[in-house]
């Protein structure tokens, strides 16, 4: 996953991010168009209540046009991180159990026509954390949480937990779906590494939500990982530095502290 990749190869990639991300970017603006126009017909056609038919139709237009403009959004944010051009806004985030809930509440719907039991668990009392919930909400857990929504079948449970601990914080979302076979295990996390992966299993997605994820969280100095010794279902975990910043300061310091300790004692030597 964090194979050293080669000159040539990194052309290769920003060669073939700048066509993806030129085709996502015309595709975006008509895709809104039809999503916008498709919601409105919608809108219409349920206020007169009158041709089932023609509502079902629509729905399932809408539904693949959200599939085709997830897609494009992956490709442009994948473009986007692997040129360095995502940036990581941190901000002092208070309350992180709210944001968390914030998450249970965005998908509660979801889950409840599926009849799958979404909740959130805090483990200990959360440290006020820095880091770029905006984007770790869309590129990492709204990710982890849909895809647990995908897999997991009715009547099952997705828990979505932290825990603190002394420098970090580890978030999980846990479900109690088929889980991840071993041979997959190793490819979730890589660079379309769905293509090797039977399209039965990937149940149309593209296969960029946890490669991005990865992208993020490295980014944020963290680590996200598949838990392989939970046997039922899927667990991911996610660790995060609580303040990176106070972090790197704090190891900058040691540094200094460090350095006059060395000055001191070859003052003594001397
Ligand atoms: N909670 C899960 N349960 C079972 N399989 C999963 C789960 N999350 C991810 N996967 C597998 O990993 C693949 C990659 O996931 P992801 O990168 O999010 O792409 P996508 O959701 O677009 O397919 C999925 O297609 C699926 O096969
Ligand atoms: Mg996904």
């Amino acid at each position: 996953m964090n194979a050293i990749i080669t000159d040539n190869e990194k052309a290769i990639i920003d060669k073939h991010n700048r066509i993806l991300s030129t085709i996502s970017h015309d595709l975006k603006s008509p895709m809104i168009a039809l999503l916008g126009f498709s919601r409105i017909l919608l809108r219409e056609i349920e206020a007169t209540n009158e041709n089932q038919r023609w509502l079902d139709m629509l729905k399932i237009i809408i539904d693949s046009g959200e599939d085709m403009f997830g897609l494009i959004e992956d490709i442009l944010t994948m473009a986007k991180m692997e040129a360095g051009k995502e940036m990581v806004e941190f901000e002092l985030i208070e309350d992180l159990a709210k944001e968390l809930i914030g998450i249970e509440k965005t998908f509660g719907c979801e889950a409840k026509a599926k009849e799958i039991d979404l909740s959130v668990v805090i483990k200990s009392h959360l440290p006020v954390v820095r880091w770029d919930m905006k984007r770790l909400r869309y590129h990492v857990l709204n990710n982890l949480v849909s895809n647990a929504l995908k897999f997991t079948p009715s009547g099952g449970h997705i828990v979505i937990s932290a825990e603190a601990f002394e420098k970090t914080v580890l978030l999980k979302v846990t479900d109690t779906g088929p889980g991840i076979p071993a041979e997959m295990q190793d490819k979730i996390f890589k660079r379309f590494g769905h293509t090797e992966m039977c399209s039965e299993r990937t149940k149309k997605g593209d296969g960029l939500g946890l490669y991005n994820a990865h992208l993020f969280v490295t980014q944020h100095s963290g680590r996200i990982s598949l838990d392989k010794s939970v046997h039922h279902g899927a667990t991911f975990l996610i660790e995060l530095p609580v303040d990176i910043l106070k972090q790197q300061e704090e190891g900058q310091s040691n540094i200094e502290d460090k350095k006059i300790k060395t000055i001191n004692r070859h003052k003594l030597l001397l």
